[in-house]
């Protein structure tokens, strides 16, 4: 069976662009791979500096993926951190990246032009720890949205190099992006993203969601006129709600015009809702067993230490501190 990894940071509230692009896959996927999925912690730290936010947001990772129905039986869900052998490979890699390979890396050429941010080391040094991630649990394929391309790409680079260098010893992954929900967009037209503040949430109070919703950018065409759905963010997010003939449907009303903008909002309300109902039901259940969620992050270390281990010390060996 082939082997899946991925991770999700813990910074902000989870949004339908993680769901769709990402959250969505790795819960699909749980039948038909050997999945590991885990809270990226460590990553975080590059930008969250707020420890009680930081310890609430991991828990609160778990908990929505048990409510997207992440099945602990299938799915190994683990805190990235609790396996630190991952730093020590991050290290390893670190000594065979060049640097010029991570100053083209784009989040950090952002973080860079973007004058109001103070770019660490761990922010350049972010996709040597997401190879890490990758490497040592020899995943085959990595289910992430178009966004995680580029750290993937660079992923097999240092794979490569490596197994130049030393011989054979990692698999060389492949992404998993689907293509309809690759980059969903945000509610003002650009990348949703917890960064941007542009997201629509999933397990937040009704009315936060609602006035998202309803904030979702439009022209200003008049309730009468025709509308073009190919260009319109509001068709867009609502699209990945609808099964062909729904969003057929959609196409054909908005190209005959006599549709206001806000009618289409609260009809896309209706429908999140009804949506992602099962699925916030279920966050509520969970709110008051955290001691449940905690033993499922404690088992899926266990599970996961000795496969790190394991490999660890074939890299230790390999490269001569063993
Ligand atoms: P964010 O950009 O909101 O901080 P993360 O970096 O934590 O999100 O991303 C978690 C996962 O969700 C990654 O696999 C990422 O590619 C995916 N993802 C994030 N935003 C989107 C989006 N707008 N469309 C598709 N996938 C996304
Ligand atoms: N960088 C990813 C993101 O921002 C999170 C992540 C960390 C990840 N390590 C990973 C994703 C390994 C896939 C595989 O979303």
């Amino acid at each position: 069976m082939k082997r899946i990894i991925s991770g999700v940071k813990p910074t902000g509230k989870i949004h339908i662009g993680n769901y769709f692009g990402a959250m969505k896959q790795h819960v699909d996927m749980q039948n038909d791979f050997e999945s590991f999925i885990f809270i990226a912690d460590l990553h975080s730290l590059t930008s969250e500096k707020n420890p009680e936010a930081l310890r609430t947001q991991s828990l609160e990772i778990a908990k929505n993926y048990l409510a997207f129905g992440l099945d602990p039986k299938k799915t190994l869900l683990f805190k990235q951190s609790d396996i630190p052998l991952v730093t020590e490979l991050a290290w390893t890699l670190n000594c065979i990246t060049p640097m010029g390979l991570l100053e083209r890396g784009h989040a950090w050429k952002d973080a860079k032009e973007n004058k109001k941010r103070d770019p660490n080391v761990g922010l350049f040094d972010y996709p040597v720890l997401m190879t890490a991630d990758i490497l040592l649990y020899s995943a085959d394929l990595v289910p992430v949205g178009k966004d995680q391309k580029q750290h993937i790409e660079i992923c097999r680079d240092l794979a490569k190099s490596f197994n130049n260098l030393y011989g054979e010893t990692f698999k060389i992954p492949e992404e998993h992006i689907v293509k309809s929900v690759e980059t969903v967009p945000g509610i003002d037209g650009q990348k949703m993203s917890k960064s941007y503040g542009n997201t629509i949430e999933i397990f937040s109070d009704e009315d936060i969601l609602r006035k998202q919703i309803m904030s979702i950018v439009s022209d200003s065409k008049g309730i009468e006129e025709p509308k073009d759905p190919e260009t319109c963010k509001i068709f867009a997010i609502y699209k990945l709600f609808l099964n062909e003939n729904e969003e057929k449907s959609l196409r054909e009303r908005y190209k005959k015009g006599n549709i206001g903008y806000g009618e289409i909002k609260k009809e896309l309300f209706k429908k999140f809702m009804e949506y992602f109902a099962d699925f916030r039901k279920k966050y509520q259940e969970l709110s008051t067993k955290e001691s449940y969620i905690l033993d499922i992050l404690e088992e899926g270390k266990k599970k996961a230490l000795p496969i790190a281990e394991a490999k660890i010390i074939e890299i230790r060996k390999k490269v001569g501190i063993l």
